[in-house]
């Protein structure tokens, strides 16, 4: 699912979940009708309000329990708020429920009938739906006015000329109402009561597709500024990934390192940092962007090497103390480096990241490495695995000065190093992916 879809699903969740607590909120306001007209603070014809609040009560609290079974007892992956026949569900019931109030509580009630829009407003909907929705709504005002002319409960404005003992009598009530329901009258109901509430809910439902209007353009937008940034980010990825790769070029090209050692440390490093990101200890730090750049700027630890004679980059044997102090300064370097290229590029993250991973890469546990002698957990973390990373090619790989070391003895001599050498956290880490790394060494 794209990210845009996600932005209409959740405005529709939304929407789904609210509607659905106002259903419920109509279904408590109906329960404590019914209790109060059963212990006579109401004083409603019992058996009607019984019927049709135990009728309103059942259709408003269906959604919820749909919601409840299918979501929480059952806990199915997908909600039920996120399944279109939802939204429908709650619209009809909402008429339905509305429909019972306005008959049962007289044709007072019937201004409610603007209810259902209003819920509809809150949905991504065509304005066809809402001619639909409007042409219900102005149907059901005078059918909820002439049947509580005919079944409701007592009105003395609609029933005007009857009392209510005979609008309400067991036997002959609704003989009486129906014999005061000439055409005149039913006239004079239409003209004074059926079209005025027309013409007001026709507003109110206007009102509704205005809401409804703002809604989408509001998603709309959102939308629209979510692509905005989707784009600078890739532009801004493909831009960084194109000056990684030029840079990585650069090192292969002066014969630093090969190839090969950039894409295998970048590999030791990726499965350092998948089982890091699953760990307890680690998990709350390694969001996703912060592995990318991890794992991005692997490759770029030995940018500062550039700087570096070739004399000594590519002595056979071993180096004088003059010329290791020389070899050392490629951290430094490789971090003015990275500073000045990346600079620009305007992902201060990535940036920070690339800047630690080749400064400190060759920083110890113990506070006995270089540049800055930094010990333990004030060693960046990249950096710290970085290290692991480094060590580890540099012992299995074949190199001007070395032959290379078995896989099983390079093993050992991480492990051995935990805590001298490496991070001790990280070594158990190790510990836990050698298989991995011995697969990427005989690649
Ligand atoms: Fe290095």
């Amino acid at each position: 699912m794209s990210q845009n879809d996600y932005i209409y699903l959740y405005a529709e969740k939304k929407a789904n979940r609210f509607n659905m607590y106002c259903l419920l909120a109509m279904c408590f306001l109906a329960f404590l009708s019914l209790i109060l007209n059963e212990v006579g603070i109401f004083t409603q014809d019992k058996a009607i309000t019984r019927f049709s609040m135990f009728g309103l009560i059942t259709t408003d609290i269906i959604p919820f329990l749909i919601f409840i079974i299918h979501d929480k007892i059952l806990k199915k992956e997908k909600s039920v708020l996120e399944m279109p026949f939802f939204k429908v569900l709650i619209i009809i019931f909402s008429y339905f429920s509305i429909i019972d109030i306005c008959i049962v509580f007289s044709f007072q009630a019937v201004l409610l009938l603007a209810i259902p829009p209003l819920f509809a407003a809150q949905y991504k909907t065509k304005r066809s739906v809402f001619l639909v929705l409007l042409t219900i709504t102005l149907l059901s005002i005078p059918f909820v006015t002439y049947a509580s002319y005919f079944y409701g409960i007592y009105d003395a404005n609609l029933l005007k000329p009857l009392t209510q003992e005979e609008a309400n009598d067991v036997v002959y009530g609704i003989q009486n109402r129906l014999n005061i329901a000439t055409p005149k009258r039913m006239l004079e109901v239409f003209f004074h009561y059926v079209l005025p509430r027309m013409v007001c809910i026709s507003v109110i439902d206007f009102i509704a597709i205005i809401i409804n209007g703002r809604t989408s353009n509001m998603i709309f937008e959102q939308v629209k500024l979510n692509d905005k940034v989707n784009e600078e980010i890739r532009k801004k990825s493909e831009m960084q990934k194109s000056v990684i790769e030029d840079l990585a070029d650069i090192i292969e090209s002066r014969d630093i390192e090969t190839g090969e050692h950039i894409k295998r440390t970048k590999k030791y490093v990726t499965i350092l940092v998948d089982v890091m990101k699953n760990n307890d200890k680690y998990k709350d730090i390694l969001t996703d962007k912060y592995c990318d750049n991890i794992i991005n700027a692997a490759p770029l630890h030995d940018i500062g090497k550039i700087v570096v004679s070739d004399l000594i980059l590519c002595k056979p044997g071993k180096l004088t103390d003059e010329e290791f102090d020389k070899m050392k300064i490629h951290t430094t370097k490789g971090g003015d480096i990275i500073k000045n290229i990346l600079k620009d590029l305007g992902d201060e993250d990535f940036l920070n990241v690339a800047y630690d991973i080749a400064t400190f890469h060759h920083e110890k546990w113990n506070g006995k490495g270089y540049p800055q002698n930094l010990a333990g957990t004030d060693i960046p973390l990249p950096a710290r695995i970085m290290a692991i990373a480094d060590v580890f090619d540099a012992l299995v790989a074949e190199r001007v000065y070395k032959k290379p070391m078995p896989v099983d003895k390079a093993i050992n001599i991480i492990i051995e190093d935990a805590g001298t050498h490496f991070d001790p956290n990280l070594v158990e880490i190790f510990k836990t992916v050698e298989d991995k790394f011995i697969e990427v060494s005989k690649e």
